[in-house]
């Protein structure tokens, strides 16, 4: 024990919703214990995002994001049966991977994770697949984490999956099928990932190419900031597990929960003990239905949280934008953003919701084709301090599961 030992339990609780009393005892069991063992102080930030797709799409994904987003195409990482492209904004942001599978025959656990549920199955390699947190000390990071019950893949098992050979990967999580990496690297240096040969992939530095110009010219390349936040979708009976798992396996500590009681549904979020600014390292926001769908005919509520889950399964749901607080010609950024991304024919599920006195704006935009995910963005005016706003909340889990109604008739019409 040292005078530096990290404590994750200081930081003041927000929200409405209440907890099990077995919730707030194992929080602080748990968090005092990672705390004196140390995990605390050797995980630290995001370091990147792994998303993957289906075969042939992750060209005009890179596009979708190098528009929508500030990420820049750096190099792909080939390999036999997948190519890789990394993309970053900074040093100081995380980095997205998208893989695409290079053969649509290919199957695995990925795969596999989406196969079970009637709109996942659609797209069975599209799918949000976890953060990889940086660790100052691999080794005794997994050594603790496997004590404490985490489940890694094998080395052969990542060479298998072609996943980077320097990142340690615990198994997906059973309640929100996320993996967690970790990559061990000193603050200074640069992030490598130890997979394949790395190209310039001609066709995807193009389409990026296009896509920045396209977002210089509209004058978004000032306005769209990093990732605010990540939100993950479980099943009702999850939601406190699948906190306590991830505060497990990361340095985060519990910010709090709204009951979003209309929607029967509630917002969950964890934040970085380390970095208070998202863009380093973005929240963690679990969303996940107050009652199981089978008891929604007795209270007659909608169910778009626990809707979403039966038809994709638990999974991300979408990414956080942050858009710069201020306004272009009166109009307040995150407005005119909305507007230029829909002049390029992208598509929102709903108005930009709230208004400045409120203190933040946010909207979503319907679901890629590509990755199945959706972009939030949201900004927050002035010195709003609140996250998020529950109102706000409520509106968008109304708007995600009109939406969610359409892609389950389209799929069954498919079938
Ligand atoms: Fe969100």
């Amino acid at each position: 024990m040292n005078d530096t030992q990290m404590n994750s339990l200081t930081h003041p609780k927000h929200g409405d919703k209440t907890n099990s009393p077995w919730f707030e005892e194992f929080l602080v069991k748990l968090l005092e214990d990672r705390d004196r063992i140390g995990l605390t102080d050797m995980i630290r930030e995001v370091d990147a995002m792994m998303i993957t797709v289906e075969p042939g799409c992750s060209v005009a994904y890179v596009s979708e994001l190098a528009l929508m987003t500030p990420y820049h195409y750096l190099v792909t990482l080939e390999s036999a049966t997948h190519w890789t492209h990394v993309l970053r904004i900074s040093m100081n942001s995380p980095d997205i991977l998208v893989r695409e599978v290079r053969n649509p025959e290919l199957r695995g656990i990925f795969r596999s994770l989406n196969e079970v549920y009637p709109i996942g199955a659609h797209k069975p390699n599209s799918r949000y697949m976890g953060e990889v947190l940086r660790v100052t000390n691999l080794h005794a990071v997994v050594e603790l984490q496997k004590a404490r019950e985490m489940r890694f893949f094998n080395q052969e098992q990542i060479r298998k999956l072609e996943l980077p050979g320097n990142i340690a990967i615990v198994k997906p999580s059973p309640y929100t099928h996320n993996i967690v990496g970790y990559l061990e690297r000193p603050a200074e240096d640069i992030r490598v990932y130890a997979l394949g040969n790395s190209v310039i992939r001609d066709d995807v530095n193009r389409g990026y190419l296009e896509a920045k110009e396209t977002q210089a010219q509209l004058g978004l390349d000032t306005l769209i900031q990093p990732i605010d936040h990540l939100a993950t979708r479980v099943f009702s009976q999850n939601r406190e597990v699948a906190i306590l798992e991830y505060l497990s396996l990361s340095s985060y500590y519990y910010w709090g929960s709204y009951d979003i009681a209309n929607q029967n549904s509630s917002t969950n979020v964890t934040k970085s003990v380390h970095y208070e600014e998202e863009s380093v390292s973005p929240a963690k926001v679990f969303t996940a239905a107050n009652h199981p769908y089978f008891i929604n005919h007795l209270i007659g509520l909608p169910s778009p949280t626990e809707n979403f889950v039966r038809n994709y399964g638990p999974r991300l749901h979408h990414i956080a934008l942050a858009v710069a607080d201020g306004e272009v010609s009166g109009q307040a950024n995150i407005d005119y953003v909305v507007d230029a991304i829909k002049s390029r024919g992208k598509d929102f599920l709903l108005d930009v919701i709230r208004s400045r006195e409120e203190g933040l704006k946010q909207i979503f935009s319907s679901a890629s084709e590509h990755s199945s995910l959706i972009i939030e963005y949201v900004q927050r005016f002035g010195d709003f301090d609140g996250f998020f706003a529950k109102q706000n909340v409520a509106d968008l889990t109304h708007a995600a599961g009109l939406e969610e109604n359409l892609c389950l008739l389209q799929a069954e019409s498919a079938s």
